[in-house]
Protein backbone atom coordinates (compact mmCIF):
# COMPACT_ATOMS: atom_id res chain seq x y z
CA UNK A 1 0.00 0.00 0.00
CA UNK A 2 1.65 3.40 -0.83
CA UNK A 3 1.78 5.76 1.31
CA UNK A 4 -0.64 8.96 0.96
CA UNK A 5 2.55 11.11 0.18
CA UNK A 6 3.65 8.47 -2.92
CA UNK A 7 -0.18 9.12 -3.75
CA UNK A 8 0.03 12.36 -4.27
CA UNK A 9 3.12 11.92 -6.08
CA UNK A 10 1.87 9.56 -8.21
CA UNK A 11 -0.94 11.61 -9.26
CA UNK A 12 1.05 14.50 -9.95
CA UNK A 13 3.40 12.86 -12.31
CA UNK A 14 -0.04 11.47 -14.30
CA UNK A 15 -0.86 15.05 -14.51
CA UNK A 16 2.37 15.55 -16.39
CA UNK A 17 2.00 13.16 -18.73
CA UNK A 18 -1.04 14.90 -20.38
CA UNK A 19 -2.63 12.94 -22.90
CA UNK A 20 0.36 10.11 -22.45
CA UNK A 21 3.64 9.83 -24.21
CA UNK A 22 1.81 8.38 -27.52
CA UNK A 23 -0.06 11.89 -28.12
CA UNK A 24 3.44 13.65 -26.30
CA UNK A 25 5.24 11.92 -29.46
CA UNK A 26 3.00 12.98 -31.91
CA UNK A 27 3.25 16.70 -30.57
CA UNK A 28 6.78 16.54 -31.04
CA UNK A 29 6.71 15.00 -34.42
CA UNK A 30 4.76 18.00 -35.65
CA UNK A 31 7.50 20.60 -34.52
CA UNK A 32 5.57 21.78 -31.62
CA UNK A 33 6.70 21.33 -28.06
CA UNK A 34 4.03 20.12 -25.38
CA UNK A 35 2.25 22.97 -23.41
CA UNK A 36 4.39 21.91 -19.77
CA UNK A 37 7.72 22.07 -21.87
CA UNK A 38 6.42 25.62 -23.64
CA UNK A 39 5.64 27.02 -19.55
CA UNK A 40 8.84 25.65 -18.38
CA UNK A 41 10.82 27.83 -21.46
CA UNK A 42 8.69 30.78 -20.41
CA UNK A 43 9.24 31.06 -16.84
CA UNK A 44 12.63 31.48 -14.92
CA UNK A 45 14.13 28.11 -14.06
CA UNK A 46 12.22 26.95 -11.28
CA UNK A 47 9.53 29.78 -10.57
CA UNK A 48 6.67 28.50 -11.82
CA UNK A 49 3.85 26.88 -9.52
CA UNK A 50 0.98 25.19 -11.26
CA UNK A 51 -2.47 26.03 -10.16
CA UNK A 52 -5.33 23.30 -10.56
CA UNK A 53 -3.39 20.60 -11.86
CA UNK A 54 -5.45 17.73 -10.27
CA UNK A 55 -8.33 19.25 -12.04
CA UNK A 56 -10.67 17.03 -14.00
CA UNK A 57 -13.95 17.42 -16.22
CA UNK A 58 -17.60 16.64 -14.82
CA UNK A 59 -18.82 15.49 -18.17
CA UNK A 60 -21.00 12.21 -18.10
CA UNK A 61 -22.13 11.93 -21.47
CA UNK A 62 -20.83 9.65 -24.66
CA UNK A 63 -18.81 8.04 -22.59
CA UNK A 64 -16.48 10.75 -21.35
CA UNK A 65 -16.69 9.76 -17.28
CA UNK A 66 -14.38 6.84 -17.87
CA UNK A 67 -11.51 9.45 -20.15
CA UNK A 68 -10.18 11.60 -17.34
CA UNK A 69 -7.10 13.13 -17.42
CA UNK A 70 -5.58 15.47 -14.30
CA UNK A 71 -5.51 18.80 -15.54
CA UNK A 72 -7.90 18.71 -18.24
CA UNK A 73 -6.25 20.13 -20.98
CA UNK A 74 -4.83 23.12 -19.88
CA UNK A 75 -1.88 24.16 -17.41
CA UNK A 76 -2.53 27.40 -15.25
CA UNK A 77 0.19 28.55 -12.70
CA UNK A 78 2.16 31.60 -12.36
CA UNK A 79 5.79 32.54 -12.00
CA UNK A 80 8.37 35.05 -13.47
CA UNK A 81 10.01 35.85 -16.14
CA UNK A 82 12.94 38.04 -15.79
CA UNK A 83 11.82 38.11 -12.22
CA UNK A 84 8.85 39.86 -12.74
CA UNK A 85 5.37 37.70 -11.88
CA UNK A 86 3.40 36.64 -14.66
CA UNK A 87 0.45 34.70 -15.03
CA UNK A 88 -0.14 32.03 -17.80
CA UNK A 89 -2.37 29.33 -18.92
CA UNK A 90 -1.13 26.86 -21.81
CA UNK A 91 -3.62 24.43 -23.51
CA UNK A 92 -2.73 21.31 -23.62
CA UNK A 93 -3.34 19.66 -27.06
CA UNK A 94 -2.51 15.79 -25.86
CA UNK A 95 -5.42 16.25 -24.01
CA UNK A 96 -9.44 16.43 -25.85
CA UNK A 97 -7.24 18.08 -28.19
CA UNK A 98 -6.66 21.01 -26.12
CA UNK A 99 -10.17 21.69 -26.46
CA UNK A 100 -12.05 24.04 -23.99
CA UNK A 101 -14.74 22.11 -21.17
CA UNK A 102 -16.56 23.57 -18.61
CA UNK A 103 -13.50 23.20 -16.16
CA UNK A 104 -10.85 23.98 -18.55
CA UNK A 105 -12.57 27.74 -18.99
CA UNK A 106 -12.75 27.63 -14.89
CA UNK A 107 -9.30 27.27 -14.94
CA UNK A 108 -8.43 29.79 -16.90
CA UNK A 109 -10.68 32.81 -15.29
CA UNK A 110 -9.62 31.73 -11.98
CA UNK A 111 -5.98 32.68 -13.40
CA UNK A 112 -7.01 35.74 -15.21
CA UNK A 113 -8.52 36.50 -11.98
CA UNK A 114 -5.70 36.18 -9.99
CA UNK A 115 -3.67 38.54 -12.64
CA UNK A 116 -5.92 40.64 -12.03
CA UNK A 117 -5.89 40.61 -8.71
CA UNK A 118 -2.16 41.01 -8.32
CA UNK A 119 -1.91 43.61 -11.18
CA UNK A 120 0.45 41.11 -13.23
CA UNK A 121 0.86 40.04 -17.12
CA UNK A 122 -1.46 37.62 -18.08
CA UNK A 123 -0.07 35.02 -21.00
CA UNK A 124 -2.04 33.28 -23.15
CA UNK A 125 -0.04 29.68 -24.85
CA UNK A 126 -2.92 28.82 -27.47
CA UNK A 127 -3.49 25.76 -28.87
CA UNK A 128 -6.81 24.05 -29.25
CA UNK A 129 -9.42 22.38 -30.90
CA UNK A 130 -11.79 24.69 -29.56
CA UNK A 131 -14.65 23.83 -27.94
CA UNK A 132 -15.37 20.54 -26.17
CA UNK A 133 -17.65 18.99 -28.27
CA UNK A 134 -19.13 16.35 -25.75
CA UNK A 135 -19.77 19.30 -23.72
CA UNK A 136 -22.03 21.47 -25.98
CA UNK A 137 -23.29 24.69 -24.59
CA UNK A 138 -21.12 24.47 -21.25
CA UNK A 139 -18.21 24.93 -23.34
CA UNK A 140 -19.59 28.01 -25.11
CA UNK A 141 -20.51 29.12 -21.41
CA UNK A 142 -17.52 28.65 -20.88
CA UNK A 143 -15.28 30.92 -23.70
CA UNK A 144 -18.02 33.98 -23.00
CA UNK A 145 -16.25 33.99 -19.45
CA UNK A 146 -12.93 33.93 -20.73
CA UNK A 147 -14.07 36.78 -23.34
CA UNK A 148 -15.84 38.93 -20.15
CA UNK A 149 -12.36 38.84 -18.66
CA UNK A 150 -10.28 39.36 -21.73
CA UNK A 151 -12.59 42.84 -21.84
CA UNK A 152 -12.39 43.44 -18.20
CA UNK A 153 -8.68 43.08 -18.01
CA UNK A 154 -8.50 45.65 -21.37
CA UNK A 155 -5.83 48.66 -19.82
CA UNK A 156 -5.62 47.25 -16.74
CA UNK A 157 -2.81 44.35 -17.38
CA UNK A 158 -0.67 43.25 -20.29
CA UNK A 159 -2.86 40.42 -22.14
CA UNK A 160 -0.57 38.43 -24.39
CA UNK A 161 -1.54 35.41 -26.72
CA UNK A 162 0.65 33.13 -28.61
CA UNK A 163 -1.34 30.87 -31.02
CA UNK A 164 0.85 27.48 -30.96
CA UNK A 165 -1.52 25.00 -32.71
CA UNK A 166 -4.85 25.60 -33.60
CA UNK A 167 -7.40 28.05 -33.25
CA UNK A 168 -10.94 27.86 -35.03
CA UNK A 169 -14.55 29.42 -34.71
CA UNK A 170 -14.90 31.84 -31.33
CA UNK A 171 -12.45 30.99 -29.88
CA UNK A 172 -10.70 33.30 -31.82
CA UNK A 173 -12.17 36.25 -30.14
CA UNK A 174 -10.16 35.79 -26.69
CA UNK A 175 -7.03 36.19 -28.55
CA UNK A 176 -8.17 39.32 -30.50
CA UNK A 177 -8.71 41.24 -27.36
CA UNK A 178 -5.65 41.02 -26.27
CA UNK A 179 -3.00 42.94 -26.71
CA UNK A 180 -0.83 41.32 -28.65
CA UNK A 181 -1.00 38.31 -31.03
CA UNK A 182 2.19 36.44 -31.45
CA UNK A 183 1.79 33.43 -34.23
CA UNK A 184 3.94 30.05 -35.19
CA UNK A 185 4.59 29.86 -38.67
CA UNK A 186 3.46 26.77 -40.43
CA UNK A 187 1.86 25.14 -36.85
CA UNK A 188 -0.61 27.58 -35.83
CA UNK A 189 -3.53 28.80 -37.54
CA UNK A 190 -6.74 31.27 -36.80
CA UNK A 191 -9.87 31.52 -38.63
CA UNK A 192 -13.34 31.75 -37.53
CA UNK A 193 -14.53 29.27 -40.07
CA UNK A 194 -12.68 26.71 -41.49
CA UNK A 195 -12.01 25.51 -45.15
CA UNK A 196 -14.58 23.33 -45.07
CA UNK A 197 -16.93 25.98 -44.54
CA UNK A 198 -15.50 28.57 -47.09
CA UNK A 199 -15.88 25.59 -49.50
CA UNK A 200 -19.08 25.21 -48.64
CA UNK A 201 -20.56 28.30 -48.30
CA UNK A 202 -18.28 30.36 -51.14
CA UNK A 203 -17.38 27.61 -52.99
CA UNK A 204 -13.50 28.86 -52.67
CA UNK A 205 -11.04 26.41 -51.89
CA UNK A 206 -8.38 27.58 -49.41
CA UNK A 207 -5.79 25.50 -47.26
CA UNK A 208 -5.87 26.17 -43.50
CA UNK A 209 -2.68 27.99 -44.11
CA UNK A 210 -3.66 30.50 -47.02
CA UNK A 211 -6.83 31.24 -44.95
CA UNK A 212 -4.92 31.94 -41.57
CA UNK A 213 -1.68 30.91 -41.20
CA UNK A 214 0.83 33.18 -39.49
CA UNK A 215 1.62 34.24 -43.16
CA UNK A 216 -1.49 35.62 -43.91
CA UNK A 217 -2.60 37.06 -40.74
CA UNK A 218 1.00 38.98 -40.53
CA UNK A 219 0.83 40.27 -44.05
CA UNK A 220 -2.75 40.23 -44.99
CA UNK A 221 -5.68 41.06 -42.43
CA UNK A 222 -3.13 42.38 -39.56
CA UNK A 223 -4.73 40.20 -36.92
CA UNK A 224 -1.23 39.09 -35.86
CA UNK A 225 1.19 41.58 -34.26
CA UNK A 226 4.39 39.06 -34.60
CA UNK A 227 5.31 35.91 -35.84
CA UNK A 228 7.99 32.99 -34.69
CA UNK A 229 9.59 30.57 -36.64
CA UNK A 230 9.19 27.73 -34.11
CA UNK A 231 7.90 27.39 -30.32
CA UNK A 232 11.30 28.83 -28.84
CA UNK A 233 10.96 31.71 -31.10
CA UNK A 234 7.86 32.61 -29.74
CA UNK A 235 8.60 32.02 -26.31
CA UNK A 236 11.62 34.24 -27.28
CA UNK A 237 9.39 37.29 -28.43
CA UNK A 238 6.94 37.19 -25.61
CA UNK A 239 9.80 37.56 -23.06
CA UNK A 240 11.13 39.99 -25.07
CA UNK A 241 8.14 41.67 -25.10
CA UNK A 242 7.34 41.66 -21.47
CA UNK A 243 10.64 43.23 -21.03
CA UNK A 244 9.13 47.12 -22.25
CA UNK A 245 6.18 46.73 -20.44
CA UNK A 246 4.98 47.93 -17.28
CA UNK A 247 3.50 45.00 -15.00
CA UNK A 248 -0.15 46.96 -14.90
CA UNK A 249 -1.92 50.07 -15.60
CA UNK A 250 -0.27 51.79 -12.39
CA UNK A 251 3.30 50.72 -12.26
CA UNK A 252 6.23 52.40 -13.30
CA UNK A 253 8.00 51.39 -16.63
CA UNK A 254 11.03 48.96 -16.64
CA UNK A 255 14.34 50.91 -16.15
CA UNK A 256 17.49 49.22 -17.39
CA UNK A 257 20.67 50.93 -16.61
CA UNK A 258 22.17 53.63 -18.44
CA UNK A 259 24.56 55.81 -17.76
CA UNK A 260 24.20 59.30 -20.26
CA UNK A 261 27.39 60.10 -22.38
CA UNK A 262 28.39 62.05 -25.07
CA UNK A 263 24.40 61.37 -26.84
CA UNK A 264 25.07 63.11 -30.52
CA UNK A 265 25.06 60.83 -33.16
CA UNK A 266 26.52 61.78 -36.38
CA UNK A 267 24.88 59.04 -38.68
CA UNK A 268 21.46 61.25 -38.26
CA UNK A 269 22.82 63.65 -40.37
CA UNK A 270 23.22 61.77 -43.70
CA UNK A 271 19.70 59.98 -44.12
CA UNK A 272 17.22 62.31 -45.15
CA UNK A 273 18.21 62.58 -48.94
CA UNK A 274 18.25 66.40 -50.52
CA UNK A 275 15.45 65.30 -52.78
CA UNK A 276 11.88 65.30 -51.43
CA UNK A 277 10.93 62.46 -53.35
CA UNK A 278 13.73 60.20 -52.56
CA UNK A 279 12.70 57.14 -50.16
CA UNK A 280 14.93 56.48 -46.98
CA UNK A 281 14.38 53.72 -44.07
CA UNK A 282 13.07 55.36 -41.45
CA UNK A 283 14.15 52.32 -38.88
CA UNK A 284 17.79 54.04 -39.74
CA UNK A 285 16.64 57.58 -37.82
CA UNK A 286 14.98 54.97 -35.02
CA UNK A 287 18.23 53.16 -34.45
CA UNK A 288 19.84 56.22 -34.55
CA UNK A 289 17.48 57.68 -31.65
CA UNK A 290 17.26 54.74 -29.65
CA UNK A 291 19.30 52.58 -27.16
CA UNK A 292 22.05 50.01 -29.64
CA UNK A 293 19.26 47.38 -30.82
CA UNK A 294 16.92 48.23 -28.71
CA UNK A 295 14.17 49.01 -31.25
CA UNK A 296 11.44 45.74 -30.94
CA UNK A 297 8.90 46.16 -33.97
CA UNK A 298 5.72 45.06 -34.02
CA UNK A 299 3.26 44.55 -36.89
CA UNK A 300 6.13 44.55 -39.26
CA UNK A 301 4.81 42.66 -42.34
CA UNK A 302 1.63 44.49 -42.22
CA UNK A 303 0.60 48.65 -43.25
CA UNK A 304 4.68 48.93 -43.57
CA UNK A 305 4.50 52.52 -44.75
CA UNK A 306 3.81 53.25 -40.77
CA UNK A 307 6.25 51.33 -38.16
CA UNK A 308 5.32 50.55 -34.83
CA UNK A 309 7.35 49.32 -31.52
CA UNK A 310 8.86 49.46 -28.41
CA UNK A 311 12.33 51.00 -27.84
CA UNK A 312 14.51 52.36 -24.54
CA UNK A 313 15.85 55.76 -24.45
CA UNK A 314 18.18 55.79 -21.33
CA UNK A 315 17.06 52.64 -20.70
CA UNK A 316 13.55 53.68 -20.18
CA UNK A 317 10.80 52.03 -22.97
CA UNK A 318 9.37 54.22 -25.09
CA UNK A 319 6.49 53.68 -27.73
CA UNK A 320 7.52 54.87 -31.20
CA UNK A 321 4.87 55.63 -34.18
CA UNK A 322 6.93 56.52 -37.33
CA UNK A 323 5.53 57.16 -41.17
CA UNK A 324 8.02 55.10 -43.40
CA UNK A 325 9.12 56.73 -46.81
CA UNK A 326 10.06 53.19 -47.98
CA UNK A 327 6.58 52.17 -48.64
CA UNK A 328 4.19 54.19 -50.17
CA UNK A 329 6.05 57.01 -49.70
CA UNK A 330 5.31 56.72 -45.82
CA UNK A 331 1.58 57.78 -46.78
CA UNK A 332 -1.54 57.39 -44.19
CA UNK A 333 -3.84 55.02 -45.59
CA UNK A 334 -6.48 52.76 -43.74
CA UNK A 335 -4.71 50.10 -42.86
CA UNK A 336 -1.59 51.90 -41.41
CA UNK A 337 -4.05 54.44 -39.68
CA UNK A 338 -5.37 51.22 -37.72
CA UNK A 339 -2.15 49.67 -36.93
CA UNK A 340 -1.17 53.36 -35.70
CA UNK A 341 -3.45 53.79 -33.37
CA UNK A 342 -3.77 50.49 -31.75
CA UNK A 343 -0.14 50.92 -31.12
CA UNK A 344 -1.01 54.23 -29.74
CA UNK A 345 -3.66 53.42 -27.51
CA UNK A 346 -1.72 50.34 -26.11
CA UNK A 347 1.25 52.41 -24.78
CA UNK A 348 -1.35 55.20 -22.99
CA UNK A 349 -3.15 52.48 -21.05
CA UNK A 350 0.08 51.49 -20.04
CA UNK A 351 1.66 54.33 -19.91
CA UNK A 352 4.53 53.84 -22.55
CA UNK A 353 5.73 57.46 -23.67
CA UNK A 354 5.24 58.04 -27.42
CA UNK A 355 8.08 59.37 -29.87
CA UNK A 356 6.10 59.85 -33.29
CA UNK A 357 8.75 60.68 -36.00
CA UNK A 358 6.79 62.08 -39.41
CA UNK A 359 7.66 62.27 -43.36
CA UNK A 360 4.23 62.10 -44.50
CA UNK A 361 2.37 63.34 -47.80
CA UNK A 362 -0.92 62.89 -47.04
CA UNK A 363 -3.66 60.99 -46.92
CA UNK A 364 -4.03 58.38 -49.62
CA UNK A 365 -6.34 59.20 -52.55
CA UNK A 366 -8.28 56.61 -54.34
CA UNK A 367 -12.12 55.45 -54.26
CA UNK A 368 -10.30 51.98 -53.25
CA UNK A 369 -9.56 54.29 -49.54
CA UNK A 370 -12.75 56.31 -49.94
CA UNK A 371 -15.01 53.90 -49.93
CA UNK A 372 -13.62 51.45 -47.53
CA UNK A 373 -13.63 54.31 -45.21
CA UNK A 374 -10.61 56.40 -44.98
CA UNK A 375 -12.48 59.13 -43.19
CA UNK A 376 -13.64 56.63 -40.26
CA UNK A 377 -10.23 54.69 -39.95
CA UNK A 378 -8.16 57.83 -40.43
CA UNK A 379 -9.69 59.52 -37.99
CA UNK A 380 -9.10 56.56 -35.04
CA UNK A 381 -5.04 58.01 -35.44
CA UNK A 382 -6.42 61.13 -34.82
CA UNK A 383 -8.40 60.18 -31.82
CA UNK A 384 -6.21 57.64 -30.22
CA UNK A 385 -3.17 60.11 -30.35
CA UNK A 386 -5.43 63.43 -29.44
CA UNK A 387 -6.66 61.09 -26.02
CA UNK A 388 -2.91 59.77 -25.34
CA UNK A 389 -2.07 61.75 -22.16
CA UNK A 390 1.37 60.26 -21.74
CA UNK A 391 4.53 61.99 -22.83
CA UNK A 392 4.37 62.97 -26.41
CA UNK A 393 7.26 63.80 -28.89
CA UNK A 394 7.18 64.69 -32.25
CA UNK A 395 10.40 64.55 -34.26
CA UNK A 396 9.46 65.87 -38.26
CA UNK A 397 12.04 64.98 -39.97
CA UNK A 398 10.83 65.66 -44.04
CA UNK A 399 7.19 65.76 -45.02
CA UNK A 400 4.50 67.02 -42.54
CA UNK A 401 1.73 68.13 -44.84
CA UNK A 402 -2.19 68.70 -44.66
CA UNK A 403 -4.19 67.09 -42.71
CA UNK A 404 -1.68 64.06 -42.08
CA UNK A 405 0.63 67.09 -40.45
CA UNK A 406 -2.55 67.71 -37.35
CA UNK A 407 -2.67 63.72 -36.98
CA UNK A 408 1.30 63.11 -37.04
CA UNK A 409 0.98 64.12 -32.91
CA UNK A 410 0.94 67.38 -33.79
CA UNK A 411 1.16 70.54 -31.00
CA UNK A 412 -2.39 71.19 -31.98
CA UNK A 413 -3.61 67.93 -30.88
CA UNK A 414 -1.39 67.53 -27.27
CA UNK A 415 1.64 66.88 -27.86
CA UNK A 416 4.53 68.45 -25.55
CA UNK A 417 7.57 68.73 -27.30
CA UNK A 418 7.38 69.21 -30.72
CA UNK A 419 10.72 68.90 -32.76
CA UNK A 420 11.66 69.67 -37.05
CA UNK A 421 15.17 69.14 -38.56
CA UNK A 422 16.43 71.76 -41.00
CA UNK A 423 14.76 69.16 -43.80
CA UNK A 424 11.59 69.80 -42.55
CA UNK A 425 8.69 71.15 -45.11
CA UNK A 426 5.22 71.74 -43.17
CA UNK A 427 2.71 72.81 -45.54
CA UNK A 428 -0.51 72.17 -46.78
CA UNK A 429 0.78 70.43 -49.90
CA UNK A 430 4.11 69.58 -51.74
CA UNK A 431 5.42 72.70 -53.45
CA UNK A 432 4.48 71.11 -56.87
CA UNK A 433 0.98 70.29 -56.19
CA UNK A 434 0.40 73.64 -54.56
CA UNK A 435 1.83 75.83 -57.63
CA UNK A 436 -0.28 73.50 -59.89
CA UNK A 437 -3.28 75.09 -58.17
CA UNK A 438 -2.99 78.64 -56.85
CA UNK A 439 -0.69 79.69 -59.92
CA UNK A 440 -2.56 77.82 -62.45
CA UNK A 441 -3.56 80.65 -64.79
CA UNK A 442 -0.23 82.39 -64.59
CA UNK A 443 1.19 78.82 -66.12
CA UNK A 444 -1.03 78.15 -68.40
CA UNK A 445 -0.85 81.90 -69.70
CA UNK A 446 3.18 81.60 -70.14
CA UNK A 447 5.15 80.82 -73.19
CA UNK A 448 6.67 77.90 -71.49
CA UNK A 449 4.24 76.76 -68.82
CA UNK A 450 6.47 73.86 -67.22
CA UNK A 451 9.62 75.85 -66.91
CA UNK A 452 7.10 78.63 -65.22
CA UNK A 453 5.87 75.67 -63.05
CA UNK A 454 9.39 74.95 -62.11
CA UNK A 455 9.96 78.48 -60.87
CA UNK A 456 6.99 78.77 -59.15
CA UNK A 457 7.57 75.55 -57.25
CA UNK A 458 11.03 77.01 -56.05
CA UNK A 459 9.14 80.21 -55.13
CA UNK A 460 6.53 78.20 -52.94
CA UNK A 461 9.36 75.83 -51.88
CA UNK A 462 11.23 78.39 -50.65
CA UNK A 463 8.76 80.32 -48.92
CA UNK A 464 6.51 77.21 -47.18
CA UNK A 465 8.89 73.96 -47.63
CA UNK A 466 10.93 74.68 -44.52
CA UNK A 467 10.07 74.09 -40.70
CA UNK A 468 10.25 78.03 -39.98
CA UNK A 469 7.04 79.16 -40.26
CA UNK A 470 5.35 76.54 -38.51
CA UNK A 471 8.19 77.33 -35.78
CA UNK A 472 7.60 80.88 -35.56
CA UNK A 473 4.37 80.39 -35.06
CA UNK A 474 5.18 78.29 -31.85
CA UNK A 475 3.86 75.07 -33.54
CA UNK A 476 7.59 73.79 -33.37
CA UNK A 477 9.26 74.33 -30.08
CA UNK A 478 12.67 73.68 -31.04
CA UNK A 479 14.46 73.62 -34.78
CA UNK A 480 17.50 71.46 -34.52
CA UNK A 481 20.49 69.36 -35.92
CA UNK A 482 19.63 65.84 -36.72
CA UNK A 483 22.73 64.98 -34.20
CA UNK A 484 21.30 66.53 -31.79
CA UNK A 485 18.07 64.58 -31.96
CA UNK A 486 18.49 61.78 -29.07
CA UNK A 487 19.85 64.25 -26.64
CA UNK A 488 17.05 66.20 -26.47
CA UNK A 489 14.35 63.57 -26.47
CA UNK A 490 16.18 61.90 -23.41
CA UNK A 491 16.00 65.67 -21.99
CA UNK A 492 12.30 66.03 -23.19
CA UNK A 493 11.38 62.82 -22.08
CA UNK A 494 13.13 63.49 -18.87
CA UNK A 495 11.62 66.61 -17.83
CA UNK A 496 7.82 64.96 -18.54
CA UNK A 497 8.14 61.83 -16.34
CA UNK A 498 5.45 63.47 -14.13
CA UNK A 499 3.45 64.84 -16.80
CA UNK A 500 0.04 64.72 -15.05
CA UNK A 501 -2.53 65.69 -17.83
CA UNK A 502 -6.08 65.08 -16.75
CA UNK A 503 -9.20 64.13 -19.16
CA UNK A 504 -12.79 65.68 -18.80
CA UNK A 505 -15.19 63.42 -16.35
CA UNK A 506 -16.70 61.14 -19.09
CA UNK A 507 -17.61 57.36 -19.24
CA UNK A 508 -15.85 56.77 -21.63
CA UNK A 509 -14.59 58.29 -25.19
CA UNK A 510 -16.17 57.09 -28.62
CA UNK A 511 -13.45 56.38 -30.99
CA UNK A 512 -14.46 55.74 -34.39
CA UNK A 513 -14.47 52.07 -35.08
C1 LIG B 1 -13.19 17.31 -28.26
C2 LIG B 1 -11.41 17.13 -29.68
C3 LIG B 1 -11.76 18.37 -30.28
C4 LIG B 1 -12.89 19.05 -29.79
C5 LIG B 1 -10.00 17.61 -31.25
N1 LIG B 1 -10.33 16.71 -30.33
N2 LIG B 1 -10.86 18.64 -31.25
N3 LIG B 1 -12.13 16.63 -28.67
N4 LIG B 1 -13.57 18.49 -28.76
N5 LIG B 1 -13.24 20.24 -30.27
C6 LIG B 1 -9.62 15.49 -30.00
C7 LIG B 1 -9.70 14.44 -31.09
O1 LIG B 1 -10.84 13.65 -30.91
C8 LIG B 1 -8.43 13.65 -30.84
O2 LIG B 1 -8.63 12.81 -29.74
C9 LIG B 1 -7.45 14.70 -30.37
O3 LIG B 1 -8.25 15.81 -29.93
C10 LIG B 1 -6.56 15.21 -31.48
O4 LIG B 1 -7.37 15.53 -32.59
P1 LIG B 1 -6.97 15.07 -34.07
O5 LIG B 1 -8.13 15.33 -34.91
O6 LIG B 1 -6.43 13.67 -34.04
O7 LIG B 1 -5.76 16.05 -34.38
P2 LIG B 1 -5.39 16.76 -35.72
O8 LIG B 1 -5.43 15.80 -36.86
O9 LIG B 1 -4.12 17.47 -35.46
O10 LIG B 1 -6.55 17.83 -35.98
C11 LIG B 1 -6.74 18.89 -35.07
C12 LIG B 1 -8.05 19.62 -35.37
C13 LIG B 1 -9.22 18.58 -35.44
C14 LIG B 1 -7.91 20.32 -36.73
C15 LIG B 1 -8.24 20.66 -34.31
O11 LIG B 1 -9.14 17.78 -34.29
C16 LIG B 1 -10.55 19.25 -35.50
O12 LIG B 1 -10.97 19.70 -36.56
N6 LIG B 1 -11.23 19.28 -34.35
C17 LIG B 1 -12.57 19.83 -34.28
C18 LIG B 1 -12.51 21.31 -34.33
C19 LIG B 1 -13.86 21.92 -34.12
O13 LIG B 1 -14.75 21.81 -34.97
N7 LIG B 1 -14.06 22.50 -32.93
C20 LIG B 1 -15.24 23.15 -32.59
C21 LIG B 1 -15.14 24.52 -33.23
S1 LIG B 1 -16.46 25.55 -32.79
P3 LIG B 1 -7.78 11.50 -29.50
O14 LIG B 1 -8.48 10.78 -28.40
O15 LIG B 1 -7.78 10.75 -30.80
O16 LIG B 1 -6.42 11.94 -29.12
C22 LIG B 1 -15.88 26.35 -31.51
C23 LIG B 1 -16.85 27.31 -31.03
C24 LIG B 1 -16.25 28.18 -30.01
O17 LIG B 1 -14.83 26.16 -31.05
C25 LIG B 1 -17.27 29.23 -29.72
C26 LIG B 1 -16.80 30.23 -28.76
C27 LIG B 1 -17.78 31.32 -28.63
Amino acid sequence: MKSKVEQLRDKLEEGKLGGGQKRIDAQHKKGKLTARERVELLMDPGSFEEVGALVTHRTKDFGMEDQQFYGDGVITGYGTVNSRLVYVFAQDFTVFGGSLSETHAEKICRIMDMAMKSGAPMIGLNDSGGARIQEGVRSLGGYADIFFRNVQASGVIPQISAIMGPCAGGAVYSPAITDFIIMVENTSYMFVTGPNVVKTVTNEEVSSEDLGGASTHSTKSGVTHLTAVNDKDCIEQIKKLLSYVPQNCEDVLPKWPYELGNELREELESIVPSSANQPYDMRSVIDGICDKDTFFEVHKSYADNIVVGFARLAGRSIGIVANQPMSLAGVLDIDSSKKGARFTRFCDCFNIPLLVLVDVPGFLPGTDQEWNGIITNGAKLLFALSEANVPRCTVITRKAYGGAYDVMNSKHIGADMNYAWPSAEIAVMGAKGASEIIFKNEIAAAADPAKKLLEKEAEYAELFANPYTAAERGFIDEVIEPRETRRKLIKAFAMLENKVAKRPRKKHGNIPL
